[in-house]
């Protein structure tokens, strides 16, 4: 009998849930014995493990968040910690482990693999920061949440002839503001990419209400780039709109999981526990080209970053 297990960790996104379920329901029929460990490498470390079955994952599909719960575990790093894990998965004789989350998650699972645990990293982060994939689960979700709510932003931004700057996440990728910026046609997107010079960005807005006539203007901005609500009172101060600042924060993490996003959990999970029982390990899982691959993790790592110049060039085509 072969037994593997299932983790997510790293920020939460939504999909997990169906990446699981995936896992539990592929695995159960191609004769696997399935453990879920709960909250991420911790309860890895900590023997949180327990085995899953069908009705186990009964109804999680519709879900954000992840039932198995997430963590983010500095210490796992150090071997002596990551021993601890490869001691408790040992002893329940579980084999090889699915390890849904971002690249920092890679990097464990790729540690685990190199410590005779093979493990197949699923990519899920709503920041699209997974450069071995076209597409992370949880993406697309967070992108239609950004969507509505800077549409409903617009209203109240051109009742009162305001400037609505938008923070969003994405930690260093500016995936979620590019794609945001392009679908609510918002007039300025700054993201680490394009780079940031406030002075320049103030001038463009003034531009903007001066020569457009427009009773509005959307500003999205990745996050921790500035001081939103600062900007927000130079733009008061400097251009014809008066600014205001929204931090759209963990909302984006949160909700049930579009159809995108549980399609490719649904194949992603599938595919991941199809290799484990083939013995394969220190592989991620990606969609490229509409396809889905698998690469070593060691790969995947040193990938360089995609550039999203094709589509800040037709943003400027479209302002
Ligand atoms: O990686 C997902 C993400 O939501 C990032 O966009 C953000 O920078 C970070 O996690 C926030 O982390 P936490 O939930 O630990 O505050």
């Amino acid at each position: 009998m072969i037994k593997i297990g299932i983790l997510t960790s790293g920020g939460d996104a939504p999909g997990m849930n169906a990446a699981i379920r995936a896992c539990v329901r592929s695995g159960l029929s191609l004769g696997l014995e399935v453990y879920g460990v709960f909250d991420g490498y911790e309860g890895l470390v900590n023997n949180n493990i327990r085995k899953l079955e069908r009705g186990d994952v009964s109804g999680i599909i519709i879900q954000g968040g992840t039932v198995l719960g997430s963590a983010r575990l500095e210490d796992f790093k150090l071997e002596s910690v990551r021993q601890r894990g490869v001691d408790n998965l040992n002893a329940l004789g579980i084999q090889g482990l699915v390890v849904i989350g971002g690249d920092g998650s890679y990097r464990g699972a790729q540690a685990l693999s190199n410590m005779g645990i093979n493990c197949i990293g699923i990519p899920a982060t709503i920041d699209n920061d997974i450069d071995s994939t076209d597409y992370s689960i949880g993406f697309d979700t967070a992108l239609n949440t950004v969507i509505q709510n800077v549409d409903k932003l617009r209203d109240t931004s051109s009742s009162h002839h305001r400037c609505s700057i938008i923070e969003v996440m994405g930690n260093r990728c500016g995936d979620l503001a590019i794609y945001a910026g392009l679908t609510t046609g918002a007039e300025v997107i700054v993201t680490k990419e394009t780079g940031y010079d406030e002075a320049e960005v103030i001038s463009r807005l003034q531009h903007i209400e001066e020569t457009r006539k427009k009773r509005h203007a959307l500003f999205i901005i990745s996050e921790k780039i500035t001081d939103v609500d600062l900007l927000a009172k130079k733009i008061s101060q400097f251009t014809g709109f008066s600014g205001r600042a929204t931090v759209l924060g963990h909302i984006q993490r949160g909700g049930s999981p579009t159809a995108r996003d549980r399609i490719l959990a649904t194949q992603f999970g599938d595919m991941a526990v199809q290799l484990l029982k083939e013995g394969v390990g220190n592989k991620c899982l990606g969609l490229r080209n509409e396809k889905l691959v698998s690469m070593d993790i060691e790969e995947a790592l040193h990938l360089p970053k995609a550039s999203r110049k094709e589509l800040f060039e037709l943003h400027d085509r479209l302002v």
